[in-house]
């Protein structure tokens, strides 16, 4: 097997990009049998997992939720943090204990872990039970190696195609309402604790062509909002020929006309002010801006390769917020880097009291194999950590409670997307700010874009009641 290799993806030569389209297969050998998906990670692996959900419907398969009782098990795997891998390695579990009694089962392991050198190893020697082990970049040959797999009753490992661009993929969504699209793939950043640019590979963008030719299909079928999807959106074009970069895409796909448009994620660096003049013109494009911080120390931005300082970071916040009225910034914060001092975190704290979020995701650092940060030696304890979490985690909700209570009795435009999972009489849905409110509203509203007036605040929700318009003679 051609395992994935650290020191080969770091040097990332060649820039060429191969545009490809994939096609259907035709096969019912495993016609009405059930598969079972898993899906672990962030959106794009939930996005893959949707165009794997295509190509197993389209071998004639149906979806289980019941482990027990799927002849094929597709794991799609996240490698971000430690922890991720635990989850997955603990139900791996339960499937190597099925499969003892049930050996013709088919088990396939693709997402991020299967990129990693470390993993794909330790797959290889010591869960056997695995039968396919599938890159990122080879999702759509999926269908073929489940049936391959079935065939010969042979263990398939599968090599990566990191260079190229796949069109004509087909997915079997999870909303009807709101959906993703991807507009690049990988990244080239290399943030020195990070993994995704070994499993997700060099960052590539599609076409602006395919993308507006998705984003109006998506428009005609009745979708309401589509999310840009790219590592760091910022980014797209770069490898392109033209001239042509995010802010002019995020124009064209504005002028698609349809109802609300997002993206992430963006990066703090190199995010322009052609971006903010787009974002702040067309009103389809959300108020919402998810710029990760990471850490308010410069010498800890630094030392994560993030290049960018803590000023440039708050000037760009205060511009964001001067430009988009009522727009929301929320982040992404790491704590526990190597060498982190108390200093160091306090910069973090101050960033987040300057800026005021409206969320974030806040985690403890965690050593990646292979990445450059795995190497720095670090003396922060774990109960250090845990505790600094604890402070920030303290803060970050204090002003998303603050934000929240800020939207009291406004009439929001709020996009309904389902019936609230909290009382089964109301519909929840988002604000054009990304805040998540549960309705008081009939259940025809679903897939509607309404008024809601906010009547109440809590720290990671809104309730409201619809505001219905006054009919004119
Ligand atoms: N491309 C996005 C983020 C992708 S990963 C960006 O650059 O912002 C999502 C988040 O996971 C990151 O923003 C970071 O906060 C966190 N993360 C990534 N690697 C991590 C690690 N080794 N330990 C802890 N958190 C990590
Ligand atoms: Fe990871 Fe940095 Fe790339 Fe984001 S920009 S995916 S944090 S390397
Ligand atoms: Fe996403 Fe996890 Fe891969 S966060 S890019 S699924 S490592």
């Amino acid at each position: 097997m051609n395992l994935p290799n650290i020191k080969d993806a770091r040097k990332r030569t060649d820039k060429k990009v191969d545009y490809k389209t994939v096609w259907e297969i035709k096969d019912d050998t495993l016609k009405n049998q059930k598969f079972f998906l898993k899906t672990y990670g962030c959106q794009m692996n939930v996005h893959d997992s949707e165009q794997m959900r295509a190509i197993l419907e389209n071998l004639g398969m149906q979806e289980t939720d019941t482990l027990e009782d799927a002849k094929v098990i597709v794991m799609n795997t996240c490698a971000i943090r430690e922890n991720a891998h635990d989850k997955v390695f603990g139900y791996l579990g339960r499937i190597k204990h099925l499969k003892k009694n049930h050996p013709d089962i088919i088990v396939a392991l693709g997402g991020c872990m299967s990129q990693e050198e470390g993993v794909a190893k330790e797959i290889l020697q010591n869960h056997p039970y695995i039968n396919i082990v599938f890159g990122t970049h080879n999702i759509h040959e999926l269908g073929n190696l489940i049936l391959q797999a079935n065939k010969d009753k042979q263990d398939i490992e599968v090599t990566s195609e990191e260079g190229c661009v796949f069109e004509g993929v087909n997915y079997k969504r999870d909303s009807k309402i709101t959906a993703w699209v991807n507009i690049m793939y990988g990244c080239d950043k290399f943030c020195t604790y990070c993994i995704v640019p070994y499993t997700r590979g060099k960052e590539r963008s599609r076409k602006k062509e395919e993308i507006i030719k998705e984003v109006n299909s998506l428009k005609k079928s009745g979708y309401k909002e589509v999310t840009l999807l790219g590592q760091n959106v910022n980014a797209y074009g770069h490898d392109l020929d033209e001239d042509y970069d995010f802010a002019n895409l995020l124009e064209s796909v504005a002028q698609t006309g349809i109802s609300r448009i997002r993206f992430v994620t963006s990066h703090p660096w190199n995010f322009t002010d052609e971006m903010l003049n787009v974002i702040a013109k067309y009103p389809n494009i959300m108020p919402y801006i998810h710029l990760p911080l990471q850490s308010g120390s410069n010498k800890i931005l630094r030392l994560m390769g993030r290049r960018y300082t803590k000023e440039e970071y708050l000037k760009l916040c205060q511009k964001i917020k001067d430009t988009i009225p009522n727009v929301t910034i929320t982040t992404d914060i790491i704590v526990g880097f190597p060498n982190e001092t108390e200093e160091d975190f306090e910069d973090t704290l101050d960033v987040v009291e300057q800026v005021k979020y409206d969320g974030a995701y806040t985690f403890i650092y965690s050593k990646r194999e292979g990445t450059p940060a795995s190497m720095m030696s670090d003396e922060t304890t774990l109960e250090e950590k845990e505790n600094r979490l604890q402070r920030l985690n303290e803060k970050i909700n204090y002003y998303s409670k603050l934000s929240n209570e800020k939207m009291l009795n406004k009439i929001e435009k709020v996009l309904i997307l389902g019936v609230s999972e909290k009382d089964p009489l109301k519909v929840y849905g988002y604000t054009e700010g990304m805040k998540l409110v549960n309705v008081l509203a009939p259940r025809e509203s679903i897939g509607h874009i309404i008024d809601v007036k906010i009547t109440d605040a809590k720290s990671f929700s809104l309730d409201g009641e619809e505001v219905k318009k006054i009919k004119q003679n």
